[in-house]
């Protein structure tokens, strides 16, 4: 076998590991009983150590370097990107010795379990040599990846979320960011004319909140038969497999908006994986047809790219007049008489109320991104080692009322409510508000090209958007990297402004600014 196909044929296996990986962790997320945690524990590091076994075998390593020889392959194809992109991933699991994978993976599944036990009672002290253990780790991995010359050891773990981003550039982006957004945050607070959040407080049961999300996703295109809706405390989506992508929300029974945003944005994260090339295949220059499952060209660039597509129909589409325009007729079907008394603006109103609060999950899309400087802020710390572990409620609680004039209750709902952290995801906050940039970015070329765009989503047609995100950012897999895409799909390299434009543009008519 040539050695492209037999490249191939290892990306698949190791994919197929991963997916085994993941499914481990949706079912530790929705259904495992607690008493299973400790197997769980054994489960995954063994399932890391074999993928890491795969990922950084020496068949892989010479298989890289005879594609990157090979002459035929032509240097702008997608085949030079998928041999390209296979040796970023080989070139960084190779600096990772098994015994670190596997004790990483062992101990983030035992410090989810302690943060899952220890976060309803704000018990940080309990949760605090987890949270030691975790950086510790995240430290000894940034330090085999290495981040010199000029580099932190942020940058090492950045990279592996978001290639080629450093903490320097975050920063730079986020500075003018905040400044912005605490100006905009400012002026709504002092506005005469706050919309009423009366349409969103209606008391809705869980099972018909359920009922409207699965409507919903079905409407926009995403494919139920290729994929579930389950209920977490924590939600998220993952892209198991080809034809098996799971997404995950949780209900309240009084705030239905919650549940509706969460599996809006986890649709957009579905519909991502959805859009993968996973079940295409592709012609080698020497005539042979390969499938592309499991390697880079039918995978996500980027966390910032993933984002984007969540963040895209959550807030550009959800949050939209449009969107209730057409979605509060069957809301009302859907889930009962109390919301009648509401008309389309009401909604569209409510679902864009600006308000400091302390979870970030439930926050606005104004404030949303000040959430995410604060825990960068404070990672970077953790990683330099000017911040420890235990100082991190103290540090947590100044920068909160700094950023949003609030004093923080208790650690639930402070240092304690993200999973992230106690499952080791450190460097990876920042991606958040890529997205955020990226979406907005996005949006903007898409409206450019789709004059008739608002009519569409009025009459719930979403397939022109669906088809346009399709062709454009999910079919190139991991082609082009994030900037590249960006460029190519936009015309001009990431900024915060088009981020601005929309949030400027949207809630000053609201708030009478
Ligand atoms: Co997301």
């Amino acid at each position: 076998m040539p050695a492209l196909a037999r490249l191939c044929a290892l990306a698949r296996d190791a994919a197929t590991l991963r997916s085994v990986h993941a499914l481990l962790n949706w079912d530790q997320e929705t259904y495992m009983p607690p008493a299973g945690a400790p197997a769980r524990a054994e489960q995954q590091a063994l399932i890391a150590s074999l993928e890491h076994e795969r990922r950084t075998s020496p068949e892989l390593g010479d298989l890289i370097a005879a594609c990157e020889a090979d002459a035929s392959i032509p240097a702008d194809s997608p085949w030079a990107a998928l041999v390209r992109e296979m040796r970023r991933d080989y070139d960084l699991a190779v600096k990772l010795p098994a015994s670190l994978v596997a004790e990483i993976a062992k101990t983030a599944s035992e410090s989810t379990e302690a943060w899952k036990a220890a976060k309803p009672r704000s018990d940080f002290d309990a949760f605090a040599p987890w949270l030691t253990r975790m950086i510790g780790l995240a430290r000894q991995k940034a330090a085999c990846y290495g981040h010199a010359p000029l580099g932190e050891p942020y940058d090492a773990l950045l990279n592996e979320y978001e290639p080629g981003m450093t903490a320097r550039q975050v920063e730079a982006i986020f500075t003018p960011l905040r400044a912005r957004l605490s100006d905009l945050v400012a002026r709504i607070a002092a506005s005469p004319k706050p919309p009423s959040d009366a349409p969103l407080r209606v008391k809705i049961e869980p099972d018909r909140q359920h009922k409207f999300g699965l409507f919903v996703l079905e409407s926009m295109g995403f494919d139920l038969k290729a994929g579930r809706l389950d209920t977490t405390t924590h939600p998220f989506c993952e892209g198991l497999a080809p034809g098996d992508t799971r997404l995950t929300t949780r209900y309240r029974e009084s705030s239905f908006a919650d549940a509706l945003y969460g599996t809006l944005h986890e649709m957009g994260h579905g519909l991502y994986e959805q859009g993968l090339p996973k079940s295409g295949s592709l012609r080698t220059p020497d005539g042979e047809t390969i499938p592309l499952a499991g390697t880079p060209l039918a995978s996500a660039i980027s966390l910032g790219i993933h984002e984007s597509q969540s963040r895209l129909w959550e807030n550009f589409v959800g949050r939209g007049r449009p969107f209730w325009e057409w979605a509060l007729p069957h809301a009302k079907k859907f889930l009962g008489p109390a919301l009648e008394p509401y008309a389309p603006d009401h909604l569209y109103k409510a679902a864009n109320i600006v308000r400091p609060s302390f979870i970030r999950v439930e926050a606005d899309e104004a404030t949303y991104n000040l959430h995410i400087m604060l825990r960068f802020e404070i990672e970077r710390a953790l990683l330099r080692g000017s911040l420890e572990a235990k100082d991190v409620p103290a540090t947590w609680n100044r920068l909160f009322k700094e950023s949003f004039g609030l004093d923080v209750p208790d650690h639930a709902r402070g240092c304690m409510q993200d999973i992230h952290w106690a499952f080791g995801l450190i460097g990876y906050f920042p991606t958040y508000t890529l997205g955020n940039l990226y979406a907005a970015q996005f949006w903007e070329a898409l409206r450019a090209a789709s004059p008739n765009l608002d009519e569409h989503l009025r009459t719930g047609n979403f397939a022109p958007l669906k088809s346009w995100l399709n062709t454009h950012i999910h079919a190139p897999g991991r082609r082009y990297r994030a900037g590249d895409l960006c460029q190519r799909v936009t015309g001009k390299p990431l900024s915060a402004d088009p981020l601005l434009r929309h949030l400027e543009g949207k809630l000053g008519p609201i708030y009478q600014l």
